[in-house]
């Protein structure tokens, strides 16, 4: 067993306690404010409100761009000066968005070749919003020249405490297929590697008889008649994911030059944007942002939201980061779009607090009379004050000002989830074993199960360093690196406890089969190979000899032909494809402990496994905290602050002494968590 306590992983001397805005007071409380879609009497009111809301602030001008640019080269700056000194006289800071995530009408119509190309030909219009080809030099020029200007313009302006740049990076353009983009593509791939021969090798062209005599004959990877080259689409994802950090660089230098000391960001889609590798995104950025938006109808939606708060602070490298949108209720852009429950909100926005955000900012200020997201909630509804919404608003900006404390402190975690872009890329293209091997769904499933162990949860790029981390979960890695591999065998060699799901360490990083047979990067860390993949058929399902008390359990999706080579077979399949083999095995390797689990286990069942892998790692999860508990604990220089968020129907007690922070009481022994309330013990 490693012997470590679980403890801040990300502690460094640098950067501890600093505050997410420097220029900020306190946790950032606002939203996305677009006054340029009201008359400017509407502003004065918009900001009084703000003041009653706890408001300290909004994002501005993210969509303005044929506001401030109405033709090439002829500017409006008036109504933005107005608008920001309005807030600066009211002391609301601004983050300001470079508009460029929305290039106005005119930039299409005098750049027909910028508009985006889908996979299969199809020429992309506007009159929507992400309208242009990434890889657009016009489009690059345009971005430029607006973003110049307004750095130029507000530069060193009081109410301007953060720069936003664009608005979700390959949110709805992350591909195209334009023949700008296909010309771009054919460079980054000679710039990767120098020579046809290296690329042919890399892609195992020989197959199917795709060899390239000629750079030229490269195209991206276009629909086709039938599967198209896997490696060639994983490097189409890697070059547009790079398209997008190239229009991003672009501007952050643009601004760090005419705006220096004013802080970068831009909002991340942390875990539903598949498109973009952010582990690569993370060094660029002055502070890390997302946005995040409830999957509404799941009922235990809030535990994906708990997973995608865990990845943002791992992405921000354990440092505090900022939530600069969610939203106050239903969204519009989903196809039922349920409302917010009473409450919902404020656990909502708590529970991004309670995993390391230092502000806590909606999608938007106002809602929008006119457009396609006038349906979407907002601060203030279009119902104005006299609503619930409002009202928890306000409730919930006097709660965040007063939990002011909490800033720049880290969040305590107890084990570490791996999580890779790349591989998530991989998985999901044609023609793998069976449909029902997804990324996201082996990650939400291991995630559950320590979310309701009350554990938390910090992910980790599967080549980074784990030594903090005494449990290492590998929910989905079927592309394994073999820096990655030698990072999982080095880690559990020094005494980490390491649980590994199946198909895992199948390929390397251009979708070629590790030599030797399954799971080749694997296979001497888990002490087994495995012959063959047994994929279940649908809703069909086996069962295992288990540790459950009627002493079984039962799994779906996935099985195999496991044939152990030094580690202990631990449950087994009782029929189905594989009966009688191995199912759950468990290897002791240098001094610690690699656990392989070949086929879907879920619930309860997979509880059996985690317990065993809980105990060899020494991790101990918090015993007598009712199921529908949420807690987390956030470390300050001589403080911890422990979250608990009941999202039950019963009032919960828990063990603790402290000040509670909600509602300034002290508690001596036992902290009462009402029914969906939250309550946050701050002790020495
Ligand atoms: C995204 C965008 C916002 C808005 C919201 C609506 O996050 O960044 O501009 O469209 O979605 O939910």
């Amino acid at each position: 067993m490693r012997q470590l306590t679980p403890v801040d992983p990300h502690d460094s001397p640098a950067g501890r306690l600093a505050p997410v805005v420097p220029r900020l007071a306190g946790i950032a409380y606002g939203g996305d404010y677009n006054p340029e879609q009201w008359p400017a009497e509407v502003w004065r009111e918009d900001v009084a409100l703000m003041r009653e809301a706890g408001v300290n602030l909004v994002s501005v001008g993210i969509f303005a761009w044929a506001m401030l640019e109405p033709a090439p080269g002829r500017y409006d700056f008036g109504w933005l000066d107005r608008v920001l000194e309005l807030l600066d006289r009211a002391g609301i800071g601004v983050d300001l968005g470079t508009p460029t995530a929305a290039p106005p009408p005119w930039f299409l119509h005098r750049n027909p070749q910028a508009r985006p190309v889908t996979r299969d030909g199809r020429v992309l219009g506007g009159g929507a919003r992400q309208s242009f080809c990434p890889s657009s030099p016009a489009y690059a020029d345009a971005a430029a020249a607006i973003t110049e200007r307004l750095a130029r313009r507000y530069a060193g302006h009081p109410a301007l405490m953060l720069w936003h740049a664009h608005n979700e990076y390959g949110g709805a353009n992350a591909f195209c297929y334009c023949p700008v983009s296909a010309a771009a593509f054919r460079q980054w791939l000679r710039a990767r590697y120098g020579t046809l021969e290296a690329l042919n090798e890399a892609w195992g062209t020989a197959f199917w008889s795709q060899r390239y005599g000629d750079w030229a004959e490269i195209e991206p990877p276009v629909t086709a008649p039938t599967a198209v080259n896997p490696a060639q689409e994983l490097d189409f994802y890697r070059f547009s994911a790079d398209a997008h950090l190239a229009n991003f660089r672009r501007e952050r230098d643009i601004l760090h030059r005419l705006s220096p000391g004013t802080p970068v960001t831009t909002n991340f889609m942390l875990a539903n944007c598949k498109n973009i590798d952010y582990w690569r995104w993370a060094g660029e950025l002055d502070l890390i942002s997302n946005d995040h938006y409830l999957r509404a109808e799941r009922a235990d939606n809030h535990i994906e939201l708990a997973m995608c708060a865990d990845l943002t602070r791992s992405v921000a490298g354990g440092r505090p980061w900022l939530l600069l949108e969610h939203s106050t209720g239903a969204v519009n852009w989903q196809p039922r779009n349920i409302a917010k429950r009473p409450g919902e909100l404020r656990r909502n926005s708590l529970a991004h607090l309670a995993r390391g955000a230092d502000g806590i900012m909606f999608f938007q200020w106002r809602a929008s009379r006119s457009g396609a997201e006038k349906f979407h909630s907002a601060m203030l509804p279009h119902g104005g004050t006299g609503t619930r919404i409002w009202r928890d608003v306000v409730d919930l900006g006097a709660t965040v000002r007063g939990l002011a404390d909490l800033r720049g402190s880290r969040v305590v975690a107890d084990a570490a989830v791996l999580w890779d872009w790349e591989s998530w890329w991989a998985l999901e293209l044609d023609w793998r074993p069976s449909v029902d091997v997804t990324f996201r769904e082996r990650v939400e499933a291991y995630y559950e199960r320590l979310w309701r162990a009350h554990l938390t949860v910090d992910f980790a790029h599967p080549a980074a360093s784990l030594d903090a981390y005494p449990l290492v979960i590998a929910p989905s890695l079927y592309l394994t690196t073999p820096a990655a591999a030698q990072n999982l065998r080095r880690y559990v060699a020094g005494g980490g406890t390491l649980v590994v799901s199946y198909f895992s360490g199948i390929v390397d990083g251009n979708d070629a089969v590790h030599p030797g047979g399954y799971p080749g990067a694997l296979r001497e860390l888990l002490g087994l190979s495995v012959e063959e993949f047994l994929p279940l058929r649908a809703g069909e399902t086996v069962r295992l000899n288990g540790s459950a008390p009627d002493g079984g359990a039962t799994a779906d999706v996935w099985a195999e032909r496991v044939v152990p080579a030094g580690a202990a077979v631990e449950w087994s399949y009782l029929d189905g494809p594989a009966a009688g083999l191995p199912a759950v095995t468990r290897h002791r390797y240098g001094r610690g402990t690699a656990w392989y689990v070949s086929t879907r286990l879920s619930g309860t069942d997979l509880d059996g496994v985690l317990a065993r892998a809980y105990a060899d790692a020494g991790v101990v999860p918090p015993a007598g905290v009712p199921d529908a508990v949420e807690l987390v604990r956030r470390r300050g220089q001589g403080v911890e602050y422990l979250i608990a968020i009941n999202h039950g129907e019963c009032d919960a007690r828990l063990p603790g002494a402290g000040l509670e922070m909600t509602t300034g009481t002290t508690v001596a022994g036992h902290l009462v968590v009402p029914a969906g309330e939250v309550r946050v013990l701050r002790t020495p």
